[in-house]
């Protein structure tokens, strides 16, 4: 008897079990005028203050509080506009980076000139880069008189804000990274202009 009879209730416990489930997480679906019933409300309904609204915990009985005093927003902060933007207070691009040459900054400016830049300016920044390769897009040349002229700064306002069809590279490469690019692309131009009295004596044979 016993055993006829268990398999038959261990089916209707699933059932009533798989019954319940789906109804209950049925209910918030419905399309209802009434209020909703919650079986789990997991996070629908949690204790929190409304903007605007009155609250006794604080003295002044508002749930708004207001910034402390001196908050800056995040995105307008400005330590120092010069190192943020490449021109001066006056209005001129920075003569000089800001940040100080050391091979640490030139390597990081290797690696992300070559990564940022070298797509269309390419490697040595002669401007043959991959991209040109297949579209009819001219970068400038690195190399060219008019372009090692500019100050440091003007670099960094070009990489920013890009000029004519250069694209503006502020919001995928840190300010730091920028001037270390900067740093970068002086190095370029210093090897473009070298010549053989610049490789040291002994690696001389090795060049030619
Ligand atoms: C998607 C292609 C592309 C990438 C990537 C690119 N550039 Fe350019 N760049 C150009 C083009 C095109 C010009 C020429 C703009 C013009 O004269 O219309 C140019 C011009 C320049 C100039 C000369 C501006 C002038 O006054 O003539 C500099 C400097 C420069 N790029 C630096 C960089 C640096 C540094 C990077 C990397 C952070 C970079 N570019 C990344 C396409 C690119």
């Amino acid at each position: 008897m016993n055993a006829m009879n268990s398999p038959l209730r261990r089916r209707a416990l699933i059932l009533s079990v798989l019954a319940f489930s789906a109804l209950s997480s049925a209910c918030s679906n419905f399309t209802s005028r009434q209020p909703p019933i919650w079986v789990w409300t997991d996070m629908k309904q949690q204790e929190k203050y409304k903007p605007q609204a009155e609250s006794a915990f604080f003295a002044d009985g508002r749930t708004s509080r207001r910034p402390l005093e001196g908050t800056i927003a995040q995105e307008t902060y400005r330590p120092d506009s010069a190192y943020s933007t490449g021109i001066t207070e006056a209005g001129l691009y920075v003569a000089r980076s800001p940040e100080p040459i050391t091979a640490d900054l030139l390597q990081r400016g290797q690696q992300r000139y070559n990564i940022y830049c070298a797509p269309c300016h390419d490697r040595t920044g002669a401007g043959r880069g991959i991209v040109p390769s297949k579209a009819i897009w001219v970068p400038g040349n690195l190399h060219d008189e008019r372009i090692v002229a500019f100050v440091d700064g003007e670099f960094f306002h070009v990489i920013s804000n890009g000029r004519r069809s250069m694209p503006g590279y502020a919001k995928q490469i840190s300010e730091q990274d920028r001037w270390a690019i900067v740093a970068y692309i002086r190095a370029l131009q210093r090897a473009w202009q070298g010549n053989l009295n610049d490789v040291p004596a002994e690696l001389q044979a090795k060049v030619r």
